[in-house]
């Protein structure tokens, strides 16, 4: 099972990124129904590939942590749970679960259009649109705020140990735990705020991306509140895919962690509300609001295929 993973959950950031969120409706034969449409996906995503061969198109197929037993009553991933709210004054990471997620990537919009359309079309009547967010690489993959964001993320083989479970839960070997966020810039007061205290909230500096030394970090510096280490000194590792978004009216992150346990991506953003021991929470969280939160698990093509 664990190679065949879906190639989306380690996939590298693209040009252009669809995140689509659903519910399932109360038609009597929608599970069945929507079985089969998610045992279908990889065949799906072949066939697109072979029509946009130049597209590098890459889909995560996600199932919601509450709506797991409803799908798939016989057996669940070990470790899948609800997303974790959190409430520290202004900073929060609200719980917003749904059933759903589709993330599709590729460097041309049409065939990311095209896949989301004929998803959206199978699932009609039996899963209702949550939201619909167009992603898109911003410059050389900065987020809004102007930083580049991905650096310290693991690579090559490394994406897939950190990503992916393993041999510990073997009926679910090559899925992964999966957490997306919504986050909503205030890009006014953000720019307002001098260079260098930009740096200061992330520990990196903006034009060229180099860290600060360890001791000039402040420990409200969402790379400190982030770098967490286990009891014996091991880095705690999680895979970041997130996306830049806007129009008009919001503008942001679309955040997506993928890791093989839950805990590492709950531990960082309890540190980054909460704070350590002496309550140093993320000045980051000051310029930008955390709006949905949900914890899903997307499972290998393998197991999807055999929803059939
Ligand atoms: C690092 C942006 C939310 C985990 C970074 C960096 C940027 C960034 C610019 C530095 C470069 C890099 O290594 O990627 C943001 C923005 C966020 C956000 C704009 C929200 C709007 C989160 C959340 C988590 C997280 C919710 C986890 C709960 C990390 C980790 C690092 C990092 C683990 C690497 C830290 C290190 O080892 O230096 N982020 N991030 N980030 N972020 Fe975030």
């Amino acid at each position: 099972m664990r190679d065949t993973f879906q190639s989306g959950v380690i996939a590298e950031v693209s040009k252009d990124a669809l995140f689509l969120t659903f519910n399932q409706t109360h038609e009597p034969n929608a599970v069945t129904v929507i079985r089969s449409v998610l045992a279908s996906m990889p065949a799906k995503l072949r066939e697109y590939r072979q029509h946009y061969p130049d597209a590098g198109l890459h889909m995560t197929v996600a199932i919601g942590s509450a709506y797991w037993d409803r799908l798939n009553p016989e057996e669940r991933p070990a470790l899948l749970r609800a997303f974790p709210a959190l409430e520290n004054g202004e900073r929060v990471a609200p719980s917003t679960p749904v059933d759903l997620l589709f993330i599709i990537r590729a460097e041309q919009h049409d065939a990311v259009f095209e896949l989301a359309a004929e998803i959206s079309d199978s699932l009609k009547d039996m899963a209702e649109r949550v939201d619909e967010v167009h992603g898109f690489r911003y410059r050389d993959t900065r987020d809004l705020t102007g930083f580049v964001d991905g650096t310290e993320n693991p690579v090559g083989d490394d994406r897939l140990e950190v990503a992916l479970v393993g041999d510990e839960d073997f009926e679910f070997a090559g899925g992964s735990y999966l957490h997306l966020q919504r986050y909503e810039h205030d890009l006014t007061a953000w720019q307002r705020l001098p260079v260098k205290q930009q740096e200061d909230v992330f520990g990196r500096t903006k034009a060229d991306n180099v860290e600060y030394p360890g001791d000039k970090k402040s420990p409200h510096a969402h790379t400190k509140r982030t770098s967490l280490k286990d009891a014996e000194g091991q880095s705690l590792e999680i895979l970041r895919q997130s996306m830049p978004y806007g129009d008009s009216e919001r503008k942001g992150l679309m955040f997506v962690s993928t890791c093989r346990t839950p805990e590492h991506f709950e531990l960082m953003l309890e540190s980054m509300v909460q704070g350590d021991e002496e309550g140093h929470a993320d000045r980051l969280l000051e310029f930008t609001r955390a709006v949905t939160g949900a914890a899903f698990f997307a499972p290998s093509s393998a197991w999807l295929e055999q929803l059939a």
